[in-house]
């Protein structure tokens, strides 16, 4: 089996989904932030001490240690920033877009202090959440609505791209 990749917007639920996907079909998971939160500390301390481009050299770093394993790996959001990264991701394994509305997407994440990039006003998140849709679109290999499903039923409809 090939790493699947899950990308998604802030909230689409990439890490509770990618656990399930794990127990199903018996891989590991990891998941970029942690790895970056593991090395270098809290993403809010590396955003305000150094600059969202320093997060972002950081998660290339991480995100090239994940090519070749069986695993499932759960990025950040704004993985598909840059054009590296989904060569990468292409390259090595299957990625898959979870595709969760605006609308559940703040009702998911609320007021996170812990997204910087979340913590703007709703003009720029929508702003964000419409420029990152193109991005995701293009770089999935295949796209799953979350929307009204519950988590079994979204891991079952990714595992089942592996038969
Ligand atoms: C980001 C998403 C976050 C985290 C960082 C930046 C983004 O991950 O990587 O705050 O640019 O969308 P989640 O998608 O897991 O929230």
């Amino acid at each position: 089996m090939k790493p699947i990749y899950l990308i998604g917007f802030m909230g689409s639920g990439k890490s509770t989904i990618g656990e399930r996907l794990c127990t199903k079909l018996d891989v590991p998971l990891v998941d970029t932030d942690q790895m970056i939160v593991d090395k270098y500390g809290p993403i809010t301390t590396i955003f305000q001490e150094h600059g969202e481009q320093i997060f972002r050299k950081y998660e290339t770093e991480m995100l090239k240690r994940t090519g070749g394993m069986e695993q499932i790996v759960s990025t950040g959001g704004g993985m598909v920033e840059r054009e590296e990264n989904v060569a990468f991701m292409t390259h090595h394994g299957l990625v898959v877009h979870l595709n969760a509305s605006m609308n559940a997407i703040a009702s998911r994440l609320g007021e996170d202090p812990n997204r910087p990039l979340w913590g703007k006003d709703s003009s720029e998140r929508v702003r964000l959440y419409n420029r990152r849709k193109d991005l995701y679109t293009e770089a999935a290999d295949a796209t799953v609505l979350t929307d009204n499903k519950s988590i079994e039923a979204i891991a079952e409809e990714i595992a089942d791209l592996q038969a």
